[in-house]
């Protein structure tokens, strides 16, 4: 079914639990376009689900077993510590009566929920809250441009349906690929918009100290970083073509290049990325 489809069967309620900052950016994202989702906020502080509430018009529910109750996806968005305590928390709720008659009885039956949860496993999620059937999914912040990517990995008995509806779900803010879970932290580590981020923040640093002003030094910084890029995701270019274009051996790129992984850059990405998978295994294993 497609989402079109989906929502001409009755438009679904998607239930976020946790509203903080990867809910807000998928919530900016669906500001971006049409659908028809119902979109709602289950979440422990009460200022944040008001802020929520009124940046992106979304209903709020702070009481879980009401949230679960109203929901036709749940979406676990609470950080991977929190996690034990909200499966815990979920396996016990009884759906609330406010759902009455039929609908309750549809829902009644181990309703689809997607984690968000860095790290934490399928087998986790199904051993502690064992009465919904989960799906994994890594969205990426920028989705909040709608420029967003999104891993997804199922379960191997999951339908092709409940596949289609969460990949459909994430791409309405951008790109979505189906991964399997084994490769879950690699991408996890390697997709994060923190590394261009960071990556803009020490070039921009280094020029500044160059004589730079900050402004000059951030435009000249993103367009190194991101312009060339996007030009070759679009493109059909080799990356290894672009490099030898952009770095005439014996020039100055070429010299800042080699300065760079002399004193260690690809080491240094190397040993981010270790602790990156290492902090991944340990979530796995709270
Ligand atoms: N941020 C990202 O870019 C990103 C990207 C992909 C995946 N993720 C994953 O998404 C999850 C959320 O990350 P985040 O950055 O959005 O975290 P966050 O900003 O800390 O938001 C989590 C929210 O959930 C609330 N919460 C925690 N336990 C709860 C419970 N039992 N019941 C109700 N509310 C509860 C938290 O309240 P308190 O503040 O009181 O704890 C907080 O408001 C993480 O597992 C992370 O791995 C994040």
């Amino acid at each position: 079914m497609t989402v079109r489809e989906n929502l001409a069967a009755g438009a679904q309620t998607i239930v976020f639990l946790g509203g903080g900052r990867i809910t807000s950016a998928i919530l900016a994202g669906l500001k971006l376009v049409k659908h028809e989702y119902k979109l709602r906020v289950h979440d422990r502080n009460p200022e944040k689900l008001r802020q929520l509430k009124r940046l992106y018009a979304v209903s709020v529910e702070p009481n879980l077993g009401r949230a679960i109750a109203e929901s036709d996806v749940l979406v676990a968005a609470v950080r991977p510590d929190a996690m034990r305590e909200l499966l815990g928390n979920l396996q016990e709720s009884r759906p609330i009566a406010a759902a009455t008659g039929a609908k309750e009885l549809r829902r009644a039956a181990r309703p689809l929920a997607i984690s968000l949860a860095a790290g934490v496993p399928l087998r986790t999620l199904g051993k502690y809250a064992s009465r919904f059937r989960w799906a994994r999914a890594m969205p990426s912040p920028v989705g909040r441009f709608g420029r967003g990517l999104t891993a997804v990995a199922f379960p191997h008995d999951f339908s092709q349906k409940d596949r289609k509806s969460t990949k459909d779900f994430f791409a309405l803010i951008g790109t979505v690929v189906e991964i399997p879970e084994a490769k879950f932290d690699a991408f996890t580590v390697t997709y994060s918009s923190s590394h261009g981020y960071h990556a803009l923040a020490a070039l921009a640093d280094s020029a500044q100290a160059s004589g730079l002003d900050r402004k000059t030094a951030l435009l000249a910084s993103a367009h190194a970083l991101a312009d060339g890029i996007i030009a070759w995701r679009e493109g059909k270019v080799q990356l290894e073509e672009l490099i030898q274009e952009a770095a005439t051996p014996g020039g100055i790129a070429a010299a800042t290049l080699a300065a760079m992984d002399a004193s260690g850059y690809g080491e240094s990405v190397r040993r981010g990325f270790s602790a990156g998978l290492q902090r991944a295994r340990e979530n796995a294993a709270k």
